[in-house]
């Protein structure tokens, strides 16, 4: 029997809109374009070089010199913005360092902002665990619980010292109740009203932060689970979106991003400000190792997954690929 091909029933066909890179080109709905991406670097204080982090390869604790360098990088690669984790020699209950001007974040901020100055976008992240030796996102009760209310107190003086060190845009990430709206007000009393808050609204008690724990030397034993979020929950997410937006957010950010994609969209559909959503350091390890052993084509899986979080929703996307992407965006599509 010979095979005859049907003439009325195929009346569309999607295939032809990709049939060559160009035609793919001009029907793609989604695009990772540099200036949506948010490059998270840590710098470690006493540090006279980089030094590499084991499971996130590729990513270093920087030096304040390295930092400088790969800050100037990440300006002239036309990147969005980046974020600065800082990882201080000396720790305490309290966390001291986080809210010294002279502590390692701070330091870092003041020579950053003096070398970038308005080019890209300067973001700090506003919490305690890389300061304290207990290594919680807050300061502890008389019975070891994480004191939400005493925290906030800290956050706000951590929040004007960064702003007076020179970032652009504040990241708290230790999800206590109320934190947005005391660093707004903190903000605003010592006039910074033109520094912004991304609020780390969904932020979810994850495994896949375990590397991270390793680029900032975290101190801690146990869990998070009394302050990030269950992973069980969806309608949450909304519920601490909205907070956020009352207390003043002027970006929200969704975290981990892949295996959260519901809630980014969810996040995405209502929200009235720019949503991010942060690909942290276990999404980065996991490529990496599956791509190390040839498990995977490397930069297409990259590619893929950024490409996911934006097509879910998020505005721009903070991920350890940040260069990377910049770089394999202009060859792929130009210099535009
Ligand atoms: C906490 C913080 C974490 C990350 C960013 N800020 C870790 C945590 O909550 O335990 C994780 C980022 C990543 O895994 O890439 N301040």
């Amino acid at each position: 029997m010979t095979h005859r091909t049907p003439r009325y029933d195929l009346v569309s066909r999607p295939r032809r809109l990709r049939t060559t890179p160009a035609m793919r080109r001009l029907a793609a709905q989604t695009r990772v374009h540099p200036a949506d991406l948010i490059l998270p670097v840590f710098v470690r204080e006493g540090l006279t070089e980089p030094a590499p982090l084991g499971s996130m390869p590729g990513v270093v604790q920087h030096s304040l010199d390295s930092l400088r360098r790969a800050a100037a990088e990440a300006a002239a690669k036309g990147l969005g913005g980046f974020m600065l984790f800082g990882v201080p020699a000396e720790r305490d209950a309290c966390g001291t360092a986080g809210t010294d001007p002279d502590g390692i974040l701070n330091r870092a901020l003041r020579e950053i902002r003096a070398e970038v100055g308005d080019e890209i976008v300067l973001m700090a992240d506003l919490c305690l665990d890389e300061f304290t030796d207990h290594g919680h996102c807050g300061v502890l009760a008389a019975d070891g619980t994480v004191d939400n209310d005493a925290t906030l107190e800290v956050y706000g003086r951590m929040a004007v010292a960064q702003a007076e060190a020179g970032a652009h845009v504040l990241g708290p990430s230790g999800m206590m109740d109320g934190q947005v709206g005391v660093i707004r007000s903190a903000l605003d009393e010592a006039g910074h009203g033109d520094v912004a808050v991304l609020a780390y609204s969904a932020k979810y008690s994850s495994a896949f932060y375990g590397p991270f724990r390793e680029a900032v030397d975290s101190q801690l034993q146990g869990d998070r689970r009394t302050y990030q979020m269950d992973p069980a929950n969806r309608r949450e997410a909304l519920h601490e979106l909205q907070l956020d937006l009352d207390e003043g957010a002027d970006m929200v950010m969704v975290k981990p991003a892949m295996s959260y994609l519901d809630i980014l969209r969810d996040v995405a559909e209502v929200s009235p400000v720019p949503v991010s959503a942060y690909q942290i350091s276990g999404e980065y390890a996991m490529i990496e190792a599956a791509a190390a052993n040839g498990w995977i084509d490397r930069r297409a899986a990259v590619q893929e997954s950024v490409l996911s979080i934006r097509r879910a929703g998020a505005d721009s996307v903070l991920t350890y690929f940040a260069v990377e992407l910049a770089d394999w965006y202009r060859e792929e599509n130009g210099t535009a």
